[in-house]
């Protein structure tokens, strides 16, 4: 039976092993990377799964507080960004992956958080309620992955914007003029 659990700071060295292996060592190169450097990282959602409590991990999710900067008017909106999520490749298969997000989304509603987007396959991640970003022209820091932002929210609040950039909470100043004054 797998146990899942919130990460440990010993997990560290476990988690960048198991990384390395699912996405390969370019793995550093993707705009979510760069991005997550300038993140604050929510401690009480990012989760481990591992054969038994007293073993090793073999899959992690981590959750980030990011805003969607609106390109347009330059407003500010909230969300947490998910990833990465990884399963050790030879425990693949296993459920483990689904078990991770259903968890985490789980705690992520009832601490009543409203959003959350990460950069993935819709094929995946459409059985937990995740759906493309698009028509919307949202990205990531450097102009990528306007096709595959995905973003899960509570119905009722407030669209995403039409032309918007994913970006860290203390991003107060944009390198780039908005493309209309407000
Ligand atoms: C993607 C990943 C996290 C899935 O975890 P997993 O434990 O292998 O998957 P699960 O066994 O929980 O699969 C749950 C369901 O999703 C499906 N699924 C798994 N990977 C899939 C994929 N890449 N695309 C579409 N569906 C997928 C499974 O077939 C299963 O479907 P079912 O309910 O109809 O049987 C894991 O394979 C992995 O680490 N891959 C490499 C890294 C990666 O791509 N991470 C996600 C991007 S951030």
């Amino acid at each position: 039976m797998i146990h899942f659990d919130l990460e440990q700071p010993q997990d560290q060295a476990v988690i960048e092993n198991i990384l390395d292996q699912a996405f390969g060592p370019s793995r550093s190169d993707k705009s979510s990377y760069a991005l997550r450097h300038s993140l604050n990282r929510v401690d009480d959602l990012c989760l481990t799964a591992r054969l038994n409590a007293q073993s090793a991990v073999v899959g992690t999710v981590r959750i980030w507080e990011a805003a969607v900067v609106d390109l347009l008017n330059h407003k500010f909106q909230d969300t947490l960004l998910l990833g990465p999520l990884a399963v050790l490749p030879t425990m693949q298969g296993l459920r483990i992956g689904a078990g991770l997000m259903r968890r985490v989304l789980s705690k992520i509603d009832v601490l009543g958080y409203q959003r959350v987007m990460l950069v993935g396959d819709i094929d995946f991640y459409n059985q937990f309620g995740f759906q493309g970003v698009k028509p919307r022209h949202i990205t990531m820091p450097g102009g990528m992955d306007a096709d595959r932002l995905l973003v899960r929210q509570t119905s009722g609040i407030k669209s995403l914007p039409t032309v918007g950039r994913v970006v860290s909470r203390d991003y107060k100043t944009l390198e780039e003029k908005p493309l209309f004054a407000a």
